[in-house]
């Protein structure tokens, strides 16, 4: 991931960095959930992501945010569907069930993550799909927003509590970020 600036290699900056990894996650959660559908996105923020994802994937995918601060005003062009709701309970919210689910950048965020895995766990369809893609402890972005992260050990941990199998983990972006998968059988 070093650039050549005038003959010098160059390491990426921080926010060079995650720009690059954005484009490398949404890759790369799209070929893994190519053909599934509905997909619920979990900690959607702003919804533009679950949005980019519903124009990649041509499918239906279901935003969840304990927070609709962020959410688009009006339907406009947006088509994934935004719900504010608390992702530890989302069993109780939503009767659908979804053949995938990803948290981009949200693990970190959450007060229980386990709680908030198995609840996912709960409205998945069997052989579905869930990804968490979340920066590590250590990780270049720990400096750049003054946050916490956990290892890659209590992320993959926390998927097989919740009761997700074949649980595994791919570092991106020069070891700083997690694409963390799990399978409900
Ligand atoms: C760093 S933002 C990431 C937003 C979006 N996933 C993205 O990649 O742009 C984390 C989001 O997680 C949401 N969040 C935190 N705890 C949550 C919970 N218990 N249930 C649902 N959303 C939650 C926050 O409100 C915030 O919008």
């Amino acid at each position: 991931m070093s650039r050549r600036t005038k003959g010098r290699v160059t390491r990426p900056t921080g926010v060079e960095l995650y720009n690059r990894l954005e484009k490398e996650v949404h890759d790369r959660l799209v070929s893994f959930l190519d053909g599934k559908g509905p997909i619920l996105e979990i900690g959607c923020g702003d919804c533009r992501h679950a949005d980019r994802l519903a124009r990649s994937l041509k499918t239906r995918v279901v935003g969840i945010d304990i927070s609709k601060e962020k959410f688009p005003v009006g339907r406009g062009r947006h088509c994934a569907e935004c719900i504010q709701t608390d992702a530890e309970s989302v069993s109780v919210v939503l009767n659908e069930k979804f053949a995938g689910a990803v948290a981009r950048f949200v693990v970190h965020e959450l007060k229980h993550p386990k709680l908030v895995l198995r609840e996912v766990f709960k409205v998945l369809k069997g052989r579905a799909l869930v990804v968490l893609a979340d920066p590590v402890k250590g990780s270049t972005a720990e400096q750049l927003h003054n946050e916490k992260y956990y290892t890659v050990g209590q992320m993959t941990g926390f998927l097989r509590w919740a009761g997700f199998q074949d649980v595994e983990c791919e570092l991106l972006g020069e070891g700083n970020l997690a694409f963390v998968l799990g399978r409900k059988r």
